[in-house]
């Protein structure tokens, strides 16, 4: 490469630049520029954007007010190590997320990502209650650290080769009522989604009875709709149960609300869509459009007890990304981005539900908002994942301006969650494309 190598040359030897385990992921599209529901390829194309970063940009790819929030702090301010300095958006967020968040949290540990909240979360729980177990669901995710990796279990890949992980963690079943291991043909939708929570209720069961005693867990630590592990969506009663037992044995529930919060559900966070009050909440993703931000959220009672420089931070809560995240949330109310996931989410669903009923191959279409996603089966089996047709229906998309991007153990599924501020004829348009790859691929 030349000494000052262009975009271009760059491009051509990502896979010298970027490690492996991230060079090798789907579709690396060259880009500098993004706006709205739209990523502008350095190959001149537009891209509707159903992925949003990840499920960061709920509001948009650089929405003018939060870009102007974050570029008018950045002027005054770009970093305050929290405990040192006191930035004012920082603990002005603290406050507005104590007026949305569940559980009737109100005091924050501020991070920089999913990993880090949920990181947080962990050694609270831990601190708080002197005990030591932690039990989490089968198929989650929830990051990339050391104590994030040992709860995640939505791929065995993302563990292998880095253990051994943090001791004492315990996994369970988590119902996934497209995939119940014994669904009743014989029974209603709604009475087998509750024959599928009862199975994964027993797992707790049998985790108490033979493994662990519930006097020695922390606590649960929960995704209330698995977003990497497949979109799955649990039935309600089983969360409530989830909750019942926590109280029944001084156990915390911890929420990870990285991927379903600030309004990708349709309300600010998935937990308001169950009724179900955790103890803790972790915070990420679109909290902050963009920017990098975490929180672990609890109410003063748990989070009060968290000692003096237990835990810390040097960049967490960073100002640019609190001022961030208030344009965000003040964007959200006054687009009214949660009735507009609902609608539009509720019309993508319906017009996936068709599609499902025209191709052999879309085995599942569920969602809550803008949390949609189309699982992919062999036709002509029992349900079998097809990961092959996942691969070709993103290649078809993409070719056709649409980027997506698949999820799910097997990754069978495709996650379609675009911006929240995307219009009907965007919606349209996303479809559309999604639709012929789809079709193409049923043919
Ligand atoms: C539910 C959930 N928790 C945690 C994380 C980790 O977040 P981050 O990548 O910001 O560390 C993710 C990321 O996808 C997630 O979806």
């Amino acid at each position: 490469m030349e000494k000052h190598p262009s975009f271009e040359e760059l491009v051509a030897h990502l896979d010298d630049l970027l490690a492996p385990c991230l060079a090798q992921d789907w579709p690396n599209l060259p880009a500098d520029r993004a706006e709205g529901v739209y990523v502008y390829g350095s190959d001149g194309r537009r891209y509707l954007d159903f992925l949003a970063g990840f499920g960061a940009c709920n509001v948009g790819h650089n929405h003018p007010r939060v870009v102007a929030a974050a570029r008018e702090q950045m002027e005054r301010m770009v970093h305050a190590p929290l405990g040192v300095i006191a930035p004012e958006t920082t603990l002005r967020l603290a406050w507005e997320l104590g007026q949305i968040t569940p559980g009737g949290a109100d005091m924050f540990f501020f991070g920089n990502s999913g990993a880090e909240a949920v990181e947080g979360a962990l050694k609270l729980a831990r601190y708080v209650t002197g005990r030591r177990g932690i039990v989490a669901f089968l198929g989650g995710f929830h990051g990339r650290t050391m104590g994030a990796a040992t709860v995640t279990t939505s791929k065995v890949k993302y563990r292998t080769g880095h253990g051994p992980f943090l001791p004492d963690v315990y996994f369970a079943r988590f119902p996934y009522p497209y995939r119940s291991s014994a669904p009743d043909p014989s029974l209603t939708l709604r009475t087998s989604a509750e024959a599928c929570a009862q199975e994964a209720l027993e797992d707790i069961e049998r985790l108490f009875e033979y493994v662990v005693a519930p006097e020695d867990v922390a606590a649960f630590l929960v995704e209330p709709i698995q977003g990497e592990g497949g979109y799955v969506i649990p039935p309600r009663s089983w969360l409530v149960a989830l909750r019942e037992i926590c109280d029944r044995h001084g156990i915390l529930l911890i929420d990870d609300e990285v991927q379903t919060g600030f309004g990708r559900s349709g309300e600010w966070f998935a937990a308001q869509v169950f009724g179900v009050e955790p103890d803790i909440v972790c915070l990420a993703k679109g909290i902050a459009n963009g920017f990098p931000l975490g929180a672990t959220a609890a109410r003063r009672e748990i989070m009060g007890r968290w000692g003096a420089a237990s835990h810390g931070t040097t960049y967490g809560g960073n100002p640019i990304s609190c001022a961030a995240a208030l344009a965000t949330l003040e964007v959200i109310r006054q687009e009214n981005l949660l009735e507009n996931a609902c609608v539009q989410g509720g019309y993508m669903l319906e017009a996936l539900g068709e599609l499902e009923a025209e191709s052999p191959i879309v085995g599942d279409v569920r969602g809550v908002g803008l949390m949609i996603a189309v699982e992919f089966v062999r036709p002509g089996t029992d349900k079998e994942p097809n990961p092959e047709a996942v691969r070709r229906i993103l290649q078809r998309a993409l070719d056709g301006g649409l980027l997506l991007y698949p999820c799910g153990h097997w990754t069978q599924t495709i996650r379609l969650i675009p911006p929240l501020t995307i219009t009907r004829q965007q919606v349209d348009e996303g479809l559309d494309i999604f639709r012929q790859a789809v079709l193409a691929e049923s043919a």
